[in-house]
């Protein structure tokens, strides 16, 4: 598959949920890549499995360490890896806000409650006291409020009859092994999804003012104007005349910036067929890391070039909020 998505696992101890993630990793047409296996804990027993299969290993212990000090160097060590997302894998660190604000939307956790029940230590315990039917697992994005990132994935696992908090956690882990991939690989697969990815576009579009939704030529475009006389500021390209790319074409100012750009950054744009000829440039949208900000910046700029003069004042007025 192409653009695999670069993953960085953090662990603390066995890391059998870092072992089902990589060797998911392996399998025909997988998402991800593990680039990384990480750990605050030289001893932790998962950097030999990780080792062993030839993935890079990293360990640096947290003792005696400022939280920012250690947290800023597990985060270099994963960049240094070229990482797009970190999974965290029994991670058994609270991450300071900084850390987890710039990873915001690409970092994710594995805890084992059907969140948001139980939070923090103790899950299975809490489950079989306060006598739920089920205790379980779930996978969430990380935020600065440990585990309250939105919930992208969970399992129920039965509470049974004379059930401990071991024999209901070694079940649990099952389902975690099976759960964990999965959401892994639904999630960073977004980026080569179309309708993800139009989806998107269509809001960030839509969201300027004056504007709305048109097909031209059988793709999604979106202009700036009344439905009389508007005009296109974005098409939506989905694979094109035998472009691997999934991209939304916009407004440059010149030819020169547009063959300067992909010449600079081919990975990022791209001269569309056609359009390129009048000056449109593909930003290609289906590449990890893609920074969702920046194609608001195009679409905006776009916007700019072709929206009534009203409408572009009344925005820089709103700006100004
Ligand atoms: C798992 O139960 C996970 O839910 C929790 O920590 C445990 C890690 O186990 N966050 P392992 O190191 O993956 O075996």
């Amino acid at each position: 598959m192409a653009n695999k998505a670069k993953v960085a696992i953090f662990i603390s101890g066995r890391g059998s949920n870092m072992a089902a993630l990589l060797y998911a990793s392996f399998l025909p047409g997988a998402a991800y890549e593990v680039v990384l296996v990480a750990a605050n804990d030289p001893e932790a027993e998962g950097l030999a499995l990780a080792s062993g299969e030839g993935i890079s290993t990293f360990a640096l212990s947290h003792k005696g360490m400022p939280r920012e000090q250690h947290d800023e160097a597990m985060e270099q060590a994963a960049r240094d890896a070229g990482a797009d997302y970190i999974v965290l894998a029994g991670y058994m660190r609270i991450l300071t806000d900084g850390f987890a604000t710039r990873w915001e939307g690409r970092m994710l956790n594995i805890h084992p409650s059907l969140l948001p029940k139980y939070p923090g230590l103790d899950t299975h315990q809490r489950a079989i006291d306060a006598g739920d039917s089920h205790g379980g697992v779930s996978v969430h994005l990380v935020t600065p409020e440990l585990d309250a990132g939105q919930v992208l994935g969970q399992m129920k696992v039965s509470i049974r009859e004379s059930e401990t908090a071991d024999t209901l956690a070694e079940r649990v882990r099952f389902a975690e092994h099976q759960l964990y991939p999965r959401v892994v690989s639904e999630y960073v697969g977004r980026e080569n999804d179309p309708d993800f990815l139009l989806g998107k576009v269509r809001e960030l579009a839509l969201a300027l003012p004056q504007t709305h939704e048109r097909e031209s030529h059988g793709s999604p475009g979106w202009r700036a104007g009344s439905e009389k006389s508007g005009k296109y500021f974005a098409y939506f390209n989905d694979q094109h005349h035998g472009t691997e790319h999934v991209a939304v074409l916009v407004k440059t100012g010149s030819m020169d910036e547009l063959l300067d750009l992909v010449e600079a950054q081919p990975q990022a744009y791209f001269k569309p067929a056609y359009y390129g000829a009048s000056g449109w440039i593909g930003v290609i949208l289906n590449r990890p890391g893609l920074d969702w900000d920046h194609v608001a910046d195009w679409l905006e700029r776009s916007w700019r070039s072709v929206a009534p003069k009203s409408a572009a004042k009344l925005h820089d007025a709103a700006d100004q909020f």
